[in-house]
């Protein structure tokens, strides 16, 4: 089995006004969830996980830190600010134009943090895109860590958390976006994560079947990361979430542990 590793992150605030520039204290927060959340050490597990599926719940064994050494070798905050223009698109640009260009994403995980269009929290890379000058994450400084500019229901650091998923190779529960149940897309190639038609949203009560492809005792995984409901209402990866995860790291992501 794999070990603990720890993954070097670089955060880039490409911020528009002084509301944008979030302080290195809100940041610190984002990173203890990370630290929580991937070692199934988050403190609402128990309550927010049922008893039915804390056997299928994983120890991800991924742990991160604030870069303290720059791409040259100097010592850093792991922590990146850049002025932006009022007409910059984050969700298009945050890797170009910014000038907060990517350190290399071989190395280092790149979370760049921003003003997102309307409506959307955050957006990542798989792994093949890795190496990429974009690899990385973009999330909405209204979405990233637990104090400052974050409010219910966006309010505990779970956006990162579910993105990182995505970084590591993990799917949405249901699958590709609008691959209902019974179509080839409708799979996260997790057995243990019951498949739903589509994303569950705000608070469901377990268990739950409005949406799974085959109706069960336990319903669906709604509590997972890789699902869409709120902050406070996700709590877990699964074993076979780990399987990829761990793949992840031995295969196209290796290059992180140098
Ligand atoms: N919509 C985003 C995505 O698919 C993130 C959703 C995160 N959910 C949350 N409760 N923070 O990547
Ligand atoms: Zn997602
Ligand atoms: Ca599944």
């Amino acid at each position: 089995p794999q070990t603990v590793v720890t993954i070097p992150v670089v955060v880039h605030v490409l911020y528009k006004n002084a509301t944008q520039n979030i302080s290195d204290a809100q940041i610190a927060s984002q990173i203890a969830v990370l630290n929580n959340d991937f070692r199934k050490m988050n403190s609402d597990f128990n309550t927010v996980v049922p008893n039915a599926f804390k056997p299928m719940a994983a120890d991800l064994e991924l742990a991160f830190c604030m870069a303290t050494k720059d791409p040259n070798g100097n010592p850093t905050t792991g922590i990146e600010r850049k002025s932006v223009p009022s007409n910059f698109d984050f969700e298009g640009d945050y890797y170009i134009a910014s000038g907060a260009l990517a350190w290399d994403p071989t190395k280092y995980l790149n979370i760049w943090i921003g003003q997102m269009p309307p409506g959307i929290l955050g957006q990542a890379y798989l792994p093949d895109a890795a190496g990429l000058e974009l690899d990385g994450l973009a999330i909405g400084y209204q979405y990233f860590g637990t104090i400052g500019t974050v409010s219910a229901p966006f309010n505990k650091g779970r956006t990162a958390t579910h993105e990182i998923g995505h970084y590591f190779g993990l799917e949405h529960i249901w699958g590709l976006d609008g691959s209902a149940c019974g179509t080839s897309d409708n799979d996260d190639f997790c057995a243990d994560t019951p498949a739903t038609d589509s994303p569950y949203y705000d608070s469901p009560t377990f268990p739950d079947n409005q949406l799974t492809c085959t109706p069960s005792a336990n319903g669906a995984m709604f509590m997972n990361f890789m699902d869409y409901v709120d902050d406070a209402a996700m709590a877990m990866f699964s074993n076979n979430q780990k399987t990829i995860t761990s793949n992840t790291m031995a295969g196209p992501r290796a290059s992180l542990l140098n």
